[in-house]
């Protein structure tokens, strides 16, 4: 696999972390394990939960007198987990190791507020400095110390379709809003619902918007509405909106009661098409027997070919942990190129390690490899906040409420608003 480097297609995602110097220090790994430790994440679907379990089994054949406490809250996005998570933190209750995404979720949420610990002498020890993507690094560091293992990358934001539906409707993945619209049309008249969408946790509807908008800014001008240098007032925000709620006429009418993994299964049981959703939906696909390339077919969304929309889960060390040495254990097994090939192949996701195997990873997987190593790189405000996390909250209700109003200028102005006040955005 070949590494990027920190350039230009990183600018961006970078807004809230420092970059990482060589000066090491903070907790290092130092022994062989035995007792408990307690992992807590959000990894319950099809796919992540196998992904999980498969890395766990890794760690415990290491260390078999460790056991491990599965500390899961179900919801994608970790939509329910940050909450319980913030409520142990500030109770003085940490778990000892959490999923984070790298960058403010991480940085902003729990570094800068002084609630981790740097884990740079771990990062010596194990020689990571030139194991991960140089950007990656930096979406879990600040002031020059890492925080947190990343144990992959994901690509936000990839329009999924069911190939027998394609092929018997005769229709190709579409590539413009226009030819989405006409293929959505072929697909209604023959009674299939064109685009799946479980609206249930708002980070989804979140996660469709922010895809439209890349659409209608493109790279660079959608990575500076997130950096607060595009104004949320621009014309292309409204019609990104007005993009949105013509596609809300194509998706199942159940949407606002389905959790992501349902509405991507209606792909599965071939009730719908199309669902835009991150590469977990990969993983839930391959969990349910399907195949890359042959039962299901993957593309951009319309109007984003050649650009990759990161997302990165990764694993922090919170001060005051009951099980420190075996916390550093965990991170060691994410660290490695075992854990990562375990993981990652039933997750969706590509490895954040550099030099993990590419013959372990299915069709989709090495296409998502080289596109990351390839495509103009953009953060994902739904997943793993682009920008401060302040603004995440309302811009996720503002976008709620949208499925169900349709109100486009109302919507606009309310983004517009909450940018400015919770200083995302200039006054
Ligand atoms: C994302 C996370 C993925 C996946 C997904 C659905 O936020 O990065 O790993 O779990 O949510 O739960």
């Amino acid at each position: 696999m070949r590494r990027s480097t920190r350039g230009a297609r990183w600018a961006g995602l970078l807004a809230a972390v420092a970059i990482v110097s060589a000066s090491f220090g903070g907790a290092a790994v130092s022994a062989q394990g035995e007792g408990q430790v307690e992992i807590f994440s959000y990894w319950t679907a099809g796919g992540e939960a196998d992904g999980l379990n498969a890395i766990q089994e890794v760690f415990s054949a290491a260390h078999p007198d460790v056991e491990i406490i599965n500390a899961v809250v179900a919801g994608g996005a970790g939509v329910n987990a940050n909450a319980v998570l913030a409520t142990r933190m500030q109770g003085g209750d940490p778990p000892d190791t959490f999923q984070i995404h790298g960058g403010a979720e991480l940085i902003d949420n729990w570094v800068k507020t002084d609630f981790m610990q740097p884990i740079s002498g771990l990062y010596e020890e194990l020689g990571l400095a030139d194991k991960f993507p140089a950007g990656i690094i930096d979406l879990v560091s600040h002031e020059g110390e890492p925080y947190a293992v990343p144990v992959n990358v994901h690509r936000n934001g990839v329009l999924w379709y069911n190939q027998a539906i394609f092929e018997e409707q005769g229709i190709a993945p579409p590539t413009t809003w226009d030819e989405f619209f006409a293929v959505a049309d072929t697909l209604q008249a023959a009674g299939i619902t064109p685009l799946a969408l479980g609206d249930k946790d708002g980070w989804t509807a979140l996660n469709l918007f922010e895809q439209i908008l890349l659409s209608t800014l493109g790279a660079a001008d959608y990575r500076a509405i997130w950096a607060g240098q595009v104004p949320w007032t621009d014309e292309r925000v409204t019609e990104a909106l007005e993009i949105m709620s013509r596609a809300l006429d194509y998706v199942n009418e159940d949407h606002a009661t389905l959790t992501w993994d349902q509405a991507t299964g209606k792909l599965l049981s071939a009730e719908a098409a199309m669902n835009v959703m991150g590469d977990w939906a990969k993983g839930y696909f391959t969990a349910n027997g399907w195949l890359p390339g042959e039962d299901f077919g993957w593309a951009p969304v319309p109007g984003n070919d050649g650009t990759f929309t990161v997302v990165t889960d990764t694993f922090a060390l919170p001060k005051d942990v009951r099980n420190q040495d075996n916390a550093l254990l965990w991170l060691t097994t994410l660290a490695s190129v075992e854990g990562q090939d375990a993981f990652n192949p039933l997750k969706g996701s590509i490895p954040a390690r550099v030099d993990a195997d590419r013959s372990k990873y299915d069709a989709y997987s090495t296409a998502a490899m080289d596109a990351f190593a390839s495509d103009e790189l953009v953060p994902s405000q739904a997943n793993g906040p682009a920008t401060i996390p302040a603004f995440l909250q309302p811009i996720t209700d503002a976008i709620s409420v949208f499925v169900t109003s349709r109100d486009v200028a109302g919507t606009q102005a309310a983004i517009s608003e909450a940018c400015i006040s919770t200083g995302a955005c200039p006054s």
